[in-house]
């Protein structure tokens, strides 16, 4: 982490000065305290004072998209903050108390206490008002969202450090035997328990803008090359089908886009990500002058390359061997094999009137119809006859007339099966008699 105290600091106190005198209603964290994600939090950090653990712990679960993190950002930040105020006030005590803690000491702890009012607690209004910003979708648009986001890490960088830099480094001056004193004590814990929470937070608002961000440093790499004819970019068929028609059997193609609001209801990170990295995509090519063509693949199965299973393949390993929970989770899915997603790649990049989006998928299933074909299939697995549906009466098709308009024609979802099946017991994953 590095930090230019004195300006940032400055800055944060400027901003929360404009902030706070336009804000109206002063206590707007209580309303929208993010209860779920802050016991979320102090559960992944409850063993640890060491921000690295308590991180790798939390972003597996808090999933890594967008809304979502920016919650558990705020979480981490209304903590961080949470603590540096306590933290504070037990510094308050000791200071009235004054017992005997020693004129020097007595001055250091004096200047961490107005330190933290006067710049890291001033802060707290502005950077909770601007990462409330950041939770809607318009509010992470546009260069607003980098000014803001820039904000808080400065702000939120004053609290993780102030606690270190500030306070501890002075104290310790006092020498190391200070810090197993009863006052010393206080200071280590209030330390570690704030920068944790302060840095996690940091941690957090930094890493927010990957997906987007990823594509589009793609994209201006190959507008770099004056040769460029076009650009393929593989997206998802979960960028189409989230949505929440009313009609029946609707056959979704490419005109449709996953509802926002609906995959942010239903946490549905990946689909999100998958929304906002195309969206971004198609508006960069638009702007840049460049030939986008974009691939839409539903559920890719087939057989794996590499030893190391990808997640698709590693659910697919789990279905035959009997573990429901992952398959019963996709509900509805389209299927596609692997070789069908890489030449319908070639046939749009090479075929001159390919123009737009290509939803790539051959057939679009039930869980339940998929295990009982795949039961049929191959008897020697303990494959489940049934599958909860937890999205419930789903028959949505994926109408992908486009792709077969340049010739195209996909290969059957036996043949995807039967080839991922081969390839798990030809790397060793699955044993030819499980009985
Ligand atoms: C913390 O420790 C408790 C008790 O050992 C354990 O139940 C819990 O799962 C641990 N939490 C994490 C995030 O490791
Ligand atoms: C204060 O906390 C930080 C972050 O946990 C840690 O690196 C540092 O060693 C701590 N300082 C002391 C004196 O405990
Ligand atoms: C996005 O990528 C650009 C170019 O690499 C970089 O300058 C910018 O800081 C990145 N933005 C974020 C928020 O990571
Ligand atoms: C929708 O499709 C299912 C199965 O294909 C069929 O049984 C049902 O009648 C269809 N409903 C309508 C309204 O077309
Ligand atoms: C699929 O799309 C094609 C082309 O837009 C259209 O002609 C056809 O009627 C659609 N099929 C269904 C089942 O909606």
């Amino acid at each position: 982490m590095s930090m230019a105290p004195h300006s940032s600091m400055f800055l944060c106190l400027l901003l929360a000065m404009l902030v706070a005198s336009v804000r109206a209603s002063p206590a707007k964290h209580e309303t929208q305290f993010e209860a779920a994600e802050d016991k979320f939090l102090r559960a992944c950090c409850a063993n640890t004072t060491d921000a690295a653990v308590c991180y790798n712990s939390l972003l597996p679960r808090a999933r890594t998209f967008e809304g979502n993190f920016v919650k558990v950002a705020t979480a981490a930040t209304i903590i961080a903050y949470e603590q540096l105020r306590s933290f504070d006030a037990e510094l308050r005590i000791i200071l009235r108390r004054g017992a005997g803690v020693g004129k020097y000491m007595a001055n250091v702890l004096g200047s961490c206490v107005s330190y933290f009012e006067d710049v890291a607690l001033f802060g707290e209004d502005l950077v909770l008002a601007t990462l409330w910003r950041l939770e809607t979708v318009d509010g992470r648009k546009g260069k607003h969202a980098k000014f803001d986001l820039d904000e808080v890490n400065t702000c939120v960088g004053e609290v993780a450090s102030s606690t270190n830099l500030l306070c501890i480094e002075d104290f310790i001056r006092l020498g190391k035997e200070v810090l197993v004193s009863p006052v010393g004590k206080i200071m280590v814990a209030g330390n570690a328990t704030v920068t944790l929470y302060g840095e996690i937070a940091l941690d957090l608002e930094e890493t927010l803008v990957p997906a987007v961000n990823g594509t589009l440093n793609v994209l201006r790499s190959c507008k770099k090359n004056p040769f460029l004819k076009r650009v393929v970019l593989t997206s998802s068929s979960s960028a189409v089908r989230i949505r929440d028609d009313a009609q029946p059997n609707i056959s979704l193609d490419e005109i449709s886009w996953s509802s926002v609001p609906l995959c942010e209801s239903m946490q549905l990170w990946y689909a999100l990500a998958k929304v906002f990295a195309e969206k971004a995509a198609w508006e960069f090519a638009k702007e840049n002058d460049i030939d986008l063509v974009t691939v839409l693949p539903s559920f890719v199965i087939g057989p794996s390359l590499s030893n190391e299973l990808c997640v698709t393949a590693s659910d697919v390993l789990g279905l035959l061997q009997g573990d429901t929970a992952r398959f019963s989770s996709y509900g509805r899915m389209g299927y596609v094999h692997i070789d069908d997603v890489a030449s319908s790649h070639i046939l749009v990049y090479e075929a001159p009137e390919a123009k737009g989006r290509y939803l790539c998928s051959s057939v679009v299933l039930d869980n339940n119809e998929l295990v009982s074909l795949l039961a049929k299939r191959y008897p020697i697995f303990p494959i489940p006859r049934r599958l909860n549906n937890p999205y419930g009466e789903q028959s949505y098709q994926l109408n992908t007339s486009k792709l077969q308009g340049l010739g195209f024609k996909f290969k059957g979802v036996q043949e995807m099966f039967d080839d991922c099946v081969q390839s798990l017991k030809d790397q060793g994953h699955l044993l030819e008699c499980p009985l």
